[in-house]
């Protein structure tokens, strides 16, 4: 991971300042995260809030997914890792270092693929990126590897719907599913629903406070916007249907 970092870093502050991206950390925060009901348009728009995405919320995102998946202990599974709304790759990165396979990254941000396909050649993960909204998106045949992290909350209820099903459906078929979504229930209203789905199914809900330390350079940017890069929280679904422990469930009819 060092070696991904220090070239995200170089690559990133050859253009722009430590303290502007700093700044763009600080307004990304603020519009993406605490104000995300009601912000629209592309909370990504401008390099700064891309950078500070990369930097910051990227190698963030990558920690928690690994840490997640060190206490979860996947059951053997080599399959290929679908990333749904994978933005810089680093869900599927995290879990094919942690138990290899090909990835398959879904985005519709060309610029965030773009950083995907560095950040796996860096890191030394195989896979492909596609330029797909996830209505369009042509599932493979189950049984494969599939996460969304922090991802779904910003999809229309029926086509989150129709993923977490989807979801649902690979682990039954012996595949393996994992969410990944803030602790903040204000976006996620959907959350109880699927995790009852889950837990009739057999699979397992989580509430994650980490205690994992980021790398260096991304706490100090973090630290520099006023941010506390010490609070890892994240809350996950998770189906591991490998030893054909999960049944067929159907999800709820989701309240538009
Ligand atoms: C908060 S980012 C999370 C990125 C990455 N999974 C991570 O953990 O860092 C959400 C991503 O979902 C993508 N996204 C949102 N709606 C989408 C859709 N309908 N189809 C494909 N991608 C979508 C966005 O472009 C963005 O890259």
């Amino acid at each position: 991971m060092d070696g991904w970092l220090e070239a995200l870093f170089a690559r990133h502050l050859r253009e722009l300042t430590h303290p502007e991206v700093s700044r763009a950390l600080k307004a990304l925060t603020r519009d993406y995260v605490q104000r995300r009901g009601r912000i629209r348009g592309d909370a990504f728009a401008g390099r700064g809030k891309r950078a500070a995405f990369c930097l910051y919320y990227g190698p963030r995102h990558f920690v928690m997914v690994r840490e997640v998946l060190r206490a979860l202990k996947p059951g053997p599974c080599k399959a290929e890792i679908v990333d749904l709304g994978c933005g810089t790759g680093v869900a599927s990165a995290a879990w094919a270092l942690e138990h290899p396979g090909l990835v398959v990254g879904v985005d519709t941000a060309d610029w965030a693929l773009a950083e995907a396909r560095q950040s796996w050649r860096e890191l030394g993960v195989r896979g492909g990126a596609l330029r797909c909204t996830l209505d369009r998106f042509r599932w493979p045949p189950p049984p494969r590897r599939i996460v969304a992290a922090f991802a779904l909350n910003e999809l229309a209820p029926a086509l989150r719907a129709r993923l977490l099903q989807r979801m649902l459906d690979h682990a039954a078929a012996g595949g393996q599913a994992l969410v990944v979504e803030p602790l903040a229930t204000r976006i996620t209203p959907w959350w109880s629903a699927a995790a009852l789905s889950v837990q009739e199914a057999g699979g397992r809900v989580n509430e994650w406070h980490l205690s994992a330390a980021l790398p260096q350079p991304v706490a100090l940017l973090g630290k520099s916007a006023g941010l506390n890069p010490r609070e890892l929280g994240a809350r996950t679904l998770w189906l591991d249907g490998t030893s054909g422990g999960i049944a067929p469930v159907r999800l709820p009819v989701e309240e538009e």
